[in-house]
C-alpha cells in the first residue's frame, strides 16, 4: 500500500450559516495524480484553500504527510506546493529570475535545483524569455515550477487548465504524468470538466454542493464503462427477435430501428446469434456499445443527487 500524502478528515467551511464545504473525508497516496472534479460552487476552491492553510476550517482537519495543518502548520505547509490563483510573477524579468527570486526565499535551493525543475516543465528552451513574453501555459508551467522549487511531496493546482487551448492543456496534462509517476509528487488537481480529468487522473472524486457523491479510481471507473455495455443486432424481424431473446434470457431489451440492443456481454453474441438463425432471422450486423464516461459518470451523479450537469 503506497503511503497516504494527504487526508482530508471530515473537513467543513460554513460561511456565516451557509455551508460550502460538507464533511469532506479522503486519503491522496504517494505519486498519485487525485482528480477533484466537480460544477462551478461546488466547494472545489474552498476544500483547497482550507488544504493549503489560506482559508480557515470550521470543521475537521487536514493532514500532509502525517502533520495537521491546524497543529502543525509549519511542518504541514513545507510539504506542499501549490498554486490557488495565477501566479505572481514579474513580468519584465525572465522566467529564470522569478525562478530565482523565489529559491532565495527559500534555503538550500541550488541552481541545479532550478534546472531540475525546468526541465520538469518542459520550458528549458525559453527559461530566459521575459515572463510577459510567455504564453498562457507557460506562465502556468513557470507557476508550477515555482511550486515544485523546494521539493513538495505534494502539488495542489486549482482550475490549472482554464482559459487554456487544446494544446496547452495536453502538455500540462503530460508534465503533471510525468511528475507525478517518475518523481512520486502526488498531484491534487480540481476541474469542472470531466474530459480533461479522464485522460490525467489515477483517482477522481466528484463533489457537488460541497458534499462528495463518489471517489473511484480510473480502473474502477473503466470496469462501469465495461459494466454498461449493451450489443446490438441489426435483423429482419426487430420485433420477433426482441421477443425470442427477451423470452430465454430475461434481458431488458431495446429496439430502435430494425437494431435490437440488449444489455450483454460480448460472451453471449454465438447464443443470441444461434437462437435468431434457428428462428429464420437474418442478421444484417452486430455492434457493441459501450457508455462514455460521460454517461457513467451522469448515471453516479443523478443516483446521488437528483440532476446537475458536469459541462
Ligand atoms: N468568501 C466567501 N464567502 C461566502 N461564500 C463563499 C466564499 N467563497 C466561496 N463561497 C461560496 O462557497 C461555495 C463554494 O465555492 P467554491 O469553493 O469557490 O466552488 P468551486 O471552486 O467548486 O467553484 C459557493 O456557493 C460560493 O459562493
Ligand atoms: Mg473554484
Amino acid at each position: 500500500m503506497p503511503n497516504k500524502i494527504l487526508e482530508v478528515k471530515n473537513l467543513t467551511k460554513i460561511y456565516k450559516n451557509r455551508i460550502a464545504v460538507d464533511d469532506l473525508t479522503f486519503d491522496v497516496y504517494e505519486g498519485e495524480i487525485f482528480g477533484f472534479l466537480g460544477p462551478n460552487g461546488a466547494g472545489k476552491s474552498t476544500t483547497i484553500k482550507m488544504i493549503t492553510g489560506l482559508a480557515t476550517i470550521s470543521r475537521g482537519d487536514v493532514y500532509i504527510c502525517g502533520y495537521s495543518i491546524k497543529k502543525n502548520f509549519e511542518l504541514a505547509i513545507r510539504q506542499l506546493g501549490g498554486i490557488i490563483e495565477n501566479p505572481e510573477m514579474y513580468s519584465y524579468m525572465s522566467g529564470w529570475d522569478n525562478l530565482k527570486f523565489f529559491a532565495n526565499l527559500y534555503t538550500g535551493i541550488t541552481d541545479e535545483r532550478i534546472h531540475e525543475v525546468v526541465k520538469l516543465v518542459g520550458l528549458e528552451n525559453r527559461i530566459h524569455d521575459k515572463f510577459k513574453n510567455y504564453s498562457l501555459g507557460m506562465k502556468q508551467r513557470l507557476g508550477i515550477a515555482q511550486a515544485l522549487l523546494h521539493s513538495p511531496k505534494l502539488l495542489i493546482l486549482d482550475e490549472p487548465t482554464n482559459g487554456l487551448d487544446p494544446n496547452g492543456i495536453q502538455e500540462i496534462r503530460r508534465f503533471l504524468k510525468n511528475i507525478a509517476h517518475t518523481q512520486k509528487i502526488s498531484v491534487l488537481i480540481s476541474s469542472h470538466i470531466l474530459a480533461e480529468m479522464e485522460q490525467m487522473c489515477d483517482t477522481i472524486a466528484i463533489i457537488d454542493r460541497g458534499k462528495l457523491i463518489e471517489i473511484k479510481n480510473i480502473d474502477q471507473i473503466r470496469k462501469g464503462i465495461m459494466g454498461g455495455q449493451k450489443i446490438c443486432f441489426k435483423v429482419d424481424y426487430p420485433n420477433f427477435a426482441g421477443k425470442l431473446i427477451y423470452n430465454k434470457y430475461k434481458l431488458d431489451i431495446e429496439l430502435a430501428g430494425n437494431n435490437v440492443i440488449v444489455p450483454c456481454e460480448e460472451a453471449m453474441i454465438p447464443s443470441i446469434v444461434q437462437l435468431l438463425i434457428s428462428n429464420r432471422l437474418s442478421i444484417f450486423g452486430i455492434n457493441t456499445l459501450t457508455k462514455s464516461l460521460e454517461e457513467v459518470f451522469l448515471d453516479i451523479i443523478k443516483q446521488r443527487s437528483g440532476s446537475i450537469t458536469i459541462t
